[in-house]
This record gives structure tokens, C-alpha cells and sequence, in this order.
């Protein structure tokens, strides 16, 4: 079955906020953003604001009629700056005006006057400042500190990975009415509608049964969504709240880039001891998360990122450690993978320096620690249906690594200018929301009288592909077309207290419990042909729309069945609920059973560097997935691909510069560089390994969002490995991206002139 989506996006027929029909009084919003990083708010004058054409109403903190706190984890972060500022882009004010132009046009007009305070950027001044948005965690198993002294080769060092912008190709926005009786309807481009729902009430002051969020859609949200959508909700809402007319408010691309917060950057250090087989006896990690200026979901991400620390590996003796350290930057937020490709990078370093330091392919100590069956994780779950291995060897057999790294070897020596290099990336990934109880989802079926259906579920599609797939948990349940089944828009008052579209567990969560309601439908349905048509229950069956009694169709086909079962009074419609069995977590021992069960891959990636350059080009990135029996190859094949590359970007091209000031100075696509067609792999052929599933996936298919996304840490391994075919044994350190200025000045080292004062750029955003 092909995705619904694409069809209506070619066309051009695919709603997104910006899409919706305004309604006659519309309010347009812009808003007024902190100009400094952190300091404390003095004045704001609107006076020459107030007078310029079209500008209805400015909105302040004093304006909120319930408490002006959106935080979701941690109670730190105002809607409206109030008091102080915290990052430049903070939402200090709202302009409400008739037209778009006329609301921006205000902004120049307001006067703010801020006291300034110091600035922290950096993830560990902040954390010797004890700056933490939280206290630090730490998982352990076995004794590392006790286990050095069991070690052959100890080795050490630090890893930097940068941030990331998610650049969803839909900005964030919200279109808010007022409704009768005092609500708002919010109609918002979230992954978590009842997030935005939760937090308006709140800063409304009034019930959440008076607000309704509607999701048709996202053009993208990639974690961006989960929690950031709600300030924008929340704004427009206001608005409407307070002004009692329709308020629509759309970033745009800059000032979407300037005040969202983004992928966590982290600074590591590492500590790996290996004995004389090159088994990894003991991993020590400290991670220094920057968290930016209020939590959002950085303690969830943060505890991912330790969930996550030893990748797929088996390691006795850990010691991960991890701080959320409070900066002045915009708060940062989930990003596919959820901290995990963070930790993951540390892992991967800390093997690589092993292998470089000793001689060895990291390959040879990848694969001699890949996790076993029941092998235990750091948090104490066993893994259980464990592919590492198979993943890893079906890669070698089909990619075959011994031959691709000899054909690397001829050509690099017979080539001065180009280089090529080649990693290997095994990953592991967890499926669940860490944090338990949000793993739970309800589903709400109508068959209609003449055989349609329509299916209302928690879940977001965000291009994920995830309404198709209900649509066909929903078609095979029943036994009939997809065609007949239609996906209603996410909406608070059909299916509430919706955990957010997230953790790749979207299909998962709320297709169970679209199979759980379709079920009840199909036996009550079956019950009644049973009565109906005096056939025998057993071996009653429904089957491309035919009722078959023992597998011979008897003479009733779907329509017929459901219009007579209308006539009988059987009820047609089942709301059903879902609760991923068997998950426990403590926090406090951080031991338990937090995932449904792990997702495995194994990618190669292959890199050919112009060594006069410093650019670099993919000659292919080959990979072996577990899909379990997927439901859907094509649009899981696409989640693969899509996810690779995204996570090529995060680690080659995609560098978000700040200054000391705080000020995000890649602040547009002219100079933040996201792959395009040209940087995409020439070749990315994806394996799916044969494997039974699990059955606490959707029908067996593994959930497949975030996965890919660390297989482009493989990317900057391969380049690492293309420098260092041109310059061997040069020092190269762990700092992603690996941008073309650094593929340069690590080729040529000793061009690198001393370091100069940074330019300081002065000209506004
Ligand atoms: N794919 C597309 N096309 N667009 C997106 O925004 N988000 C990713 C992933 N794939 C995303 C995507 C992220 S961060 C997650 S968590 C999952 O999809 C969410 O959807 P799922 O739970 O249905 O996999
Ligand atoms: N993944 C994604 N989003 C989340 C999670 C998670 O584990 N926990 C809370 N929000
Ligand atoms: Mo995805 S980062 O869990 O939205």
C-alpha cells in the first residue's frame, strides 16, 4: 500500500496552517523577541507601536489571565518573558494587527530597555558554575573503577557533537479561534496536541475542556514539534483569548531558526579500557548536555542519552554520568534520536581512538563486543530477540568488509589528490517512551452505515507515513479495503490525553489500540451475521469485504453485513485502549524494563575526500535494518534513507554557530548548510534483514522513525578515515560536523594559521 500523502502534497491539495481558509476578522500575530541573551527586563514601551496602522492590541506577560508557565518536565519556562530574558529570540510580547505586514512592521516600533547580565554558552562553564536544570544522573553497571586495573590499553579523550536545526519544511504556527462559551480552538502544527491543549488551559486559567487542538498534518516535525509547538499554540491562543477574535501566527523561516530551540550540542569526555582480546572491559563517560535557558524535555533526553551511552555493545563495567547544564541559549529540545545519536557518538569515539591507538580496525573491536542474546544493558534489561550479530554479519556477507576495504586501500594507493575512507556503524536502539506511563494510546472507530470507516487516534502524521499505516492495521483487522477507511485529523476532543507523536512508537501505541477497536467491531459484527444469517460463530470470518462461514463465502458481503447490523442496533463504533505490557523503569536505581524490545542495523558508509579541498562526497551508504516484518516497505524503506541523511547532515555539514553573545549567527539557509540531492549517498541500497519481528510492534513491524538517523554517525568515521589515508597517524579530534573547513585544516595542519580574534558579526538578523 502506498503512502496517502503524496499525492495531495504533489497536487498541492495538503493543509497546513498556513493553508487554512482565514475567517473574516482574523488578527494577524507577530512577535516581539528579547534582543539580548540574558538580562534583566526594564521597560517596554508600545506607545509608537500602538500607533502604527492596523495594530489592534500588544500582548505582555500581565496579559495572561492564568499562570504564565509552559514548562512540561521542569516548571522554568514563562510564555512572556516576565521580570528577565534568558535567550535573545525569548518571546517577550505579541502584536496583534489586521495583516501580517502591519503586525511585523510594529515590531520596530516597540522600545525594550534590558540591564545586561553575563552570558553562558558553554555547556561546561555552566555546569562549574552549577548551572544544571536538574541533578546530575548516572548509570552504572558492574565497577569500573575497579575494572582498570583488569585492562591491557586504557585510553581517553573528549568528543564534541554540534547542535541541529530541525528545518521541518513547515514552519511552527497556530491558527486559534474563539469559541462560544469562553474556549479556544486551536488548530496547531504540534506532535503533541495535547501538550498544547494542557499548556493554553493553563495559561488561560480555564479547564482543558475548553480547548480543542485539530492536527490535520505537519510538513515535518522531527522532535521540533513534540514540546515547541506549544508556545506558538499557546501565543495565538492568547491572542484569541484575550481579543475575542481569530489569531493566526506564523514564523517565519528566520524567525523560526532564531527562536526555537534545536538538536542538544554535548561535550564528552571518555575513558574506555580494553583487555589483550580487545573486549571492552570498562567505559567511563561524562556528558555535558547544553540544555539552553529552561529544561523543555532536556532531562528525558539526557536520560536517553544514557540509555544509549554503549550503543550496541556489551560492556561488564560502565559508568555513564550525565549533566543538563542551564545556558543562554534558546532551550533545546528533542531531535530524532532523542540524545541517543549523542551518546552513541562518544561510543564510537572511544572505540575509534582504541583502534587507532593500537593499530586495529575499529571494526575488529566493534564486532568482538557486539551485544548477545540476554546480554544485560546498563539499565539492566536484557536483550532479548538480539540482532546485533545478525545484523553485523548479514552486512559482511552481502557488503562484504574485507573486499570493501581492500578496493579503499588500491585506490587511495593509486591516488594523491582523493582519499576514500570507510566506517561501519552498528546501532541499537530503544522503542518506548522512556518515561513509562506515556505509553498508552486510545483509538476511536465509526463504521458508518454504508461501510466506510473513520479512524480518530492519537497519532501525528508528520510524513512519517504513520495514518497509512493505522489505515492498513485498521483494513486488515476488518477485513476490507484500505480505500473504505479514511484517517480523521488528530483532534483533543475525539481522542484525549494523547502522549505525543514521538519515540518512533507512534504506530506502535496507537495501531494496537486501532487493532484492539477494530477487533471488538470485526466478533460483534461476526456475532451478529452469527444470528442474522444462522451461521456457525466458529470459522466465521471476514475476508477482502466477503463473510466467509468455514472459508466458503456466505451470501453477505461488508456493506451488506454492517446495514443490517445498523437495523439490529448493533453498536458501531469502539473506542479502544492501549498500554505497552510488561515496561517498568526506576529512576532512582535507574534499573528496570524501559523498552518493548530494541531496533538493530548495520550500515557501511563509504567517502571519497578531495584532499586539495577539504570536500568529501558519499559514494554509498549500505545498510541492514530490522524492520521485523515490516508492514509497509516502501515507507519504511523512505524512513531509512530520509533518516540517514539527516543524520549525514548532523554530522558533516550542519554547524549552528553562536557567538559569545548568544546569537545565532547560521541563522538562515545561506549560511546553515542541510544536505541537498548533491550530497545525498550516490548508492544507499537498504537490506531488510529477515528476522520474525516482535510482537509488541504493530503486526510485527519494528518501529523504524529515529533508528536510520544514527547511521550517519558512520559519516563522520568514514571521513575521519579518508583524512587519515592522506596523512597517516594524524590526530584528528572527536568534534562533529566535520565540515569541509575542518576535512582542510586537519589535511593540512601545519597551514593552520595561529588563532585570531573571532570576527565579531554586527549587522542585525
Ligand atoms: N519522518 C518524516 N517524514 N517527518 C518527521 O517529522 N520525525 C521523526 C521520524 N520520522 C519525522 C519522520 C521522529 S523524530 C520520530 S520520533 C518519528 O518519525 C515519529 O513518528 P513514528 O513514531 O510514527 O515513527
Ligand atoms: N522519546 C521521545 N520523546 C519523549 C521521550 C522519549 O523517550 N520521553 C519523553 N518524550
Ligand atoms: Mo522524535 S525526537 O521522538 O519526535
Amino acid at each position: 500500500m502506498n503512502h496517502l500523502d503524496p499525492v495531495r502534497h504533489v497536487r498541492g491539495e495538503s493543509q497546513y496552517v498556513d493553508d487554512i481558509p482565514t475567517q473574516r476578522g482574523t488578527l494577524y500575530a507577530a512577535v516581539f523577541e528579547s534582543p539580548l541573551a540574558h538580562g534583566k527586563l526594564l521597560s517596554l514601551d508600545f506607545s509608537a507601536a500602538l500607533e502604527q496602522p492596523g495594530v489592534v492590541r500588544i500582548l505582555t506577560a500581565a496579559d495572561i489571565p492564568g499562570e504564565n508557565q509552559i514548562g512540561g518536565i521542569v516548571p522554568d519556562e514563562p510564555l512572556l518573558a516576565e521580570g528577565h530574558v534568558h535567550f535573545r529570540g525569548q518571546p517577550v510580547a505579541l502584536v496583534l494587527a489586521e495583516s501580517e505586514h502591519q503586525a511585523q512592521a510594529a515590531l520596530a516600533f516597540i522600545k525594550v530597555e534590558i540591564e545586561p547580565r553575563p552570558i553562558l554558552t558553554d555547556p561546561r562553564v555552566a555546569a562549574a558554575q552549577g548551572e544544571l536544570i536538574v541533578p546530575p544522573r548516572t548509570f552504572r553497571l558492574g565497577d569500573s573503577a575497579a575494572a582498570w586495573s583488569q585492562c591491557a590499553h586504557v585510553f581517553e579523550g573528549v568528543a564534541e557533537s554540534g547542535g541541529q536545526e530541525h528545518l521541518y519544511i513547515e514552519t511552527q504556527g497556530a491558527y486559534a479561534y474563539p469559541t462560544e462559551m469562553g474556549g479556544v480552538r486551536i488548530i496547531s502544527s504540534t506532535q503533541g496536541p495535547t501538550a498544547v491543549q494542557r499548556h493554553t488551559a493553563h495559561v488561560l486559567g480555564i479547564g482543558m475542556h475548553q480547548i480543542e487542538v485539530d492536527v490535520t498534518r505537519l510538513g515535518g516535525g522531527f522532535g521540533g514539534k513534540e514540546d515547541q509547538a506549544t508556545t506558538w499554540g499557546a501565543l495565538a491562543a492568547l491572542g484569541a483569548y484575550v481579543v475575542r477574535r481569530p489569531v493566526k501566527l506564523v514564523l517565519d523561516r528566520m524567525a523560526d531558526m532564531r527562536m526555537t530551540g534545536k538538536r542538544h550540542p554535548y561535550s564528552s569526555d571518555f575513558r574506555i579500557g580494553l583487555d589483550a582480546d580487545l573486549r571492552i572491559v570498562a567505559y567511563e563517560v561524562t556528558f555535558y548536555q547544553n540544555a539552553g535557558a529552561a529544561a523543555d524535555l532536556s532531562p528525558a533526553v539526557l536520560e536517553r542519552t544514557l540509555f544509549h551511552a554503549t550503543n550496541t555493545y556489551f560492556i561488564p563495567n560502565v559508568t555513564a554520568t550525565a549533566y543538563s547544564c542551564r545556558t543562554n541559549l534558546p532551550p533545546n529540545t528533542a531531535f530524532r534520536g532523542f540524545g541517543g545519536p549523542q551518546g552513541m557518538f562518544v561510543m564510537e569515539s572511544a572505540i575509534v581512538k582504541a583502534a587507532e591507538a593500537l593499530g586495529v580496525p575499529a571494526s575488529t573491536i566493534q564486532r568482538r563486543n557486539l551485544l548477545r542474546e540476554n546480554d544485560l544493558f546498563s539499565y539492566r534489561q536484557p536483550a532479548e530477540m538480539c540482532n546485533a550479530e545478525l545484523s553485523w554479519d548479514t552486512a559482511d556477507r552481502i557488503y562484504d568488509l574485507e573486499q570493501s576495504r581492500a578496493a579503499i586501500a588500491a585506490f587511495n594507493a593509486g591516488n594523491e589528490q582523493f582519499k576514500k575512507g570507510l566506517s561501519v556503524m552498528p546501532i541499537c536502539f530503544g522503542i518506548s517512551f522512556t518515561k513509562t506511563p506515556m505509553n498508552q494510546a486510545r483509538a476511536l472507530v465509526h463504521i458508518y452505515t454504508d461501510g466506510t470507516v473513520g479512524v480518530s487516534t492519537g497519532a501525528v502524521e508528520m510524513g512519517q507515513g504513520v495514518n497509512t499505516k493505522i489505515a492498513q492495521v485498521a483494513a486488515r483487522t476488518l477485513g476490507i479495503s484500505p480505500n473504505r477507511i479514511k484517517v480523521e485529523s488528530t483532534n483533543t476532543t475525539r481522542v484525549a490525553n494523547t502522549s505525543p507523536s514521538a519515540a518512533s512508537a507512534t504506530a506502535d501505541l496507537n495501531g494496537k489500540a486501532t487493532q484492539m477497536a477494530c477487533e471488538v467491531l470485526r466478533e460483534r459484527l461476526l456475532q451478529h451475521a452469527c444470528n442474522e444469517y444462522t451461521l456457525n460463530y466458529e470459522g466465521l470470518e471476514i475476508t477482502n469485504e466477503q463473510v466467509l462461514a468455514a472459508g466458503v463465502p456466505a451470501d453477505t458481503i461488508w456493506e451488506k453485513l454492517v446495514s443490517s447490523a445498523y437495523w439490529k442496533r448493533v453498536n458501531l463504533t469502539e473506542n479502544a485502549h492501549y498500554a505497552t505490557p510488561d515496561l517498568h523503569f526506576d529512576p532512582t536505581t535507574n534499573q528496570g524494563y524501559p523498552f518493548a524490545y530494541h531496533v538493530y542495523g548495520t550500515a557501511y558508509t563509504t567517502v571519497t575526500v578531495d584532499c586539495l579541498r577539504g570536500t568529501y562526497a558519499f559514494d554509498a551508504v549500505q545498510i541492514v535494518h530490522d524492520f521485523g516484518e515490516s508492514m509497509n516497505p516502501a515507507i519504511d524503506q523512505g524512513q531509512i534513507e530520509g533518516g540517514a541523511v539527516q543524520g549525514i547532515g548532523w554530522m558533516t555539514l550542519e554547524e549552528l554557530i553562536y557567538n559569545e553573545e548568544g546569537r545565532l549567527l547560521t541563522n538562515s539557509l545561506n549560511s546553515y548548510k542541510i544536505p541537498d540531492l548533491y550530497s545525498v549517498p550516490r548508492h544507499m541500497p537498504v537490506h531488510f534483514l529477515d528476522t520474525p519481528g516482535h510482537p509488541r510492534a504493530i503486526l510485527r513491524s519494528k518501529a523504524v522513525g529515529e533508528p536510520p538517523l544514527m547511521y550517519g554517525i558512520g559519516a563522520y568515521f568514514a571521513v575521519r578515515d579518508a583524512i587519515r589515508a592522506f596523512r597517516p597517524g594524524h590526530e584528528i579530534d572527536f568534534s562533529a560536523p566535520i565540515t569541509p573547513e575542518k576535512v582542510l585544516l586537519n589535511l593540512y595542519p601545519s597551514a593552520v594559521p595561529a588563532p585570531v580574534a573571532p570576527v565579531v558579526v554586527s549587522a542585525e538578523a
